[in-house]
């Protein structure tokens, strides 16, 4: 199952009387098994070989779990080895002097015995239990304290133990945490519903993952409970992309795009598209696409034709995001830009049809869209000055020539120590132009050096400095962007545990608006409070 709703406690099978209800800053991801394929390969786990993802009765909750196999026994029992790992490999970043709280579900053949340790990248082991199977499902629970110069550790599970030739294993719901979480004492929360202190009806918008993902919209009621009492708007975080709308050329899949579309107008929402064009998230076809400039051009066009113009009847898509992130991380040069900064080198629309990409994006968007608000979006112009001016020039020469622009979306990737004068500038250097402005993506990271972490609990001061910081960022939107030019602000995601930047750093983080059992944060008032201005 998924970390999410087991801190939830409210989804276990038959096991949940003698389960621990663990509280909310689970530093595992993927403990569950439910982000992995099934299959032979697990996201932040090392399999050996014999194991693989599986559904079906040998689940203990959710949909998935890990089966293993023995099939050799080899000559030391380190043999079979799974291990969790962490994002990357690099391990789990903890907390030097810290008591914490290692648990996973297994089942296998009674009197099987298994391994089970904590250790250091450089295998020594903190602590190592060796437990009998029942075979039923039962828990195995370790308690480590870790030293004062360990920041990393890693999981392995040993199975290659005399008896278990042929035995089949399976694990579930594997969880690490804190063993003592701070007390709560969080600031309280009494707002409502958050849109309905929007002025003037300015979207509030969430971005929501869909389609086949396990935590989809579609299939989550603890989300759309959420989604449903606060916001207005809904953001598609990944399906609208098009990687997943036109995976083979000419083959456009969107069964999940329209569910989603579908959902937001029975719901009474709107929908921000996104996003036309990107450099990444797009299907192979089109990264080794091969042809003149006039069909990159012409395949580009019919993507956004079909696009923007499959959703153009429906007033629910009220804007899109045409091109994201067109300028290099450095700022001023096109990414793509054989000059640009490292990072930033590869964009096959520059690099197949020049800087001109940009405005054929957004003409062919209006041709398909006529109604749709279209956006320019990227992020850190909140506090990169060089790529900031460099998005304002873009926008000025469109207006000049008369290329469609609406709008500029700030994805407000925001650090914990954002400098909020810096942020309502650069906003209103934005408004200055005329366009309308959008704040797309919100979110705040705590932890976002390598390990040591900066925390690994969100106490309820961070809490407070959280929804602080929301205030401000809320409030500065509101005083520089004047009413017209208002896009409205969209979150990028509805639980902490939903986030993208868990499974970026592997590591713990509180960026949104709703804890993990789907509880309001402090966040969400602060960002109550700006909107109505108290
Ligand atoms: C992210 C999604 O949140 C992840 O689920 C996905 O794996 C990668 O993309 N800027 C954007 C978004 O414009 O599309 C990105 O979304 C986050 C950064």
């Amino acid at each position: 199952m998924s970390s999410v709703e087991s801190s939830i406690g409210s989804s276990s099978s038959s096991s949940s009387s003698s389960s621990v209800v663990y509280p909310a800053g689970e530093l595992a991801i993927n403990g569950g098994f439910e982000e992995s394929p099934l299959g032979t390969a697990a996201a932040n786990w090392v399999l050996g070989s014999g194991m693989r993802i599986v559904e079906g009765e040998h689940v203990l909750t959710g949909n998935r779990a890990l089966e293993v196999v023995v099939t050799t026994l080899g000559s030391n029992p380190w043999d079979i080895q799974l291990v969790y790992s962490g994002a990357d490999g690099a391990g789990v970043p903890v907390l030097s002097g810290t008591e914490y709280l290692y648990s996973i579900w297994i089942k296998g053949p009674a009197g099987a015995r298994v391994n089970f340790t904590v250790g250091r990248p450089d295998y020594q082991e903190l602590e190592r239990r060796e437990e009998t199977l029942t075979g039923a499902w039962q828990q195995v629970v370790l308690e480590i304290t870790t030293s004062a110069d360990d920041t990393v550790l890693r999981m392995p599970t040993h199975f290659s133990i005399s008896g278990n030739a042929g035995a089949t294993f399976h694990l579930d719901d594997f969880s690490f945490r804190l063993k003592n979480p701070p007390a709560t004492g969080y600031s309280p929360v009494t707002v409502a519903h958050l849109y309905a202190l929007s002025p003037n009806n300015m979207p509030i918008g969430v971005a929501v993952p869909a389609g086949d993902a396990s935590i989809s919209l579609l299939n989550s009621p603890a989300r759309q409970a959420v989604v449903n009492q606060h916001f207005s708007q809904i953001t598609a975080e990944n399906i609208m992309k098009p990687s997943y709308l036109q995976p083979a050329q000419g083959t456009f899949f969107w069964t999940h795009a329209d569910a989603l579309v579908n959902y937001a107008e029975a719901n009474g929402l709107t929908v921000h598209g996104h996003t036309l064009l990107w450099h990444t998230q797009i299907p192979n076809w089109m990264q080794n696409f091969s042809g003149t400039r006039e069909q990159w051009l012409d395949m580009m066009r019919t993507h956004i034709a079909a696009v923007a113009g499959r959703y153009a009847g429906r007033n629910s898509v009220v804007s899109w995001d045409v091109v994201n992130e067109a300028f290099e991380d450095a700022g001023s040069r096109y990414r793509g830009d054989p000059l640009a900064d490292s990072n930033s080198r590869v964009s096959v629309w520059y690099e197949n049809i020049g800087p001109e990409y940009i405005e054929e994006a957004f003409k062919a968007a209006r041709a398909a869209a006529p109604n749709a608000d279209l956006y320019y979006n990227d992020f850190s112009i909140e506090w990169n000055q060089p790529k900031l001016n460099a998005v304002i020039a873009l926008v000025e020469d469109f207006l000049a020539r008369d290329v469609p622009i609406d709008g500029v979306g700030f994805q407000m990737h925001v650090w914990a120590n954002a400098n909020v004068n810096n942020i309502r500038n650069h906003l209103k250097a934005v408004a200055d132009t005329g366009v309308k402005v959008k704040i797309t993506e919100l979110d705040v990271r705590f932890n976002h050096v390598s390990p040591p972490l900066a925390a690994n609990a969100y106490t309820p001061a961070l809490a407070d400095q959280h929804k602080q910081l929301i205030r401000d960022i809320v409030k500065a939107y509101l005083d520089v962007v004047p009413p017209a030019q208002r896009g409205g602000i969209t979150v990028w995601g509805v639980a902490d545990g939903d986030s993208w930047l868990l499974s970026l750093y592997g590591r713990p983080d509180w960026p949104l608006f709703f804890f993990n059992d789907m509880s309001p944060k402090p966040a969400l008032q602060g960002f109550a409070d700006a909107l109505s201005g108290s």
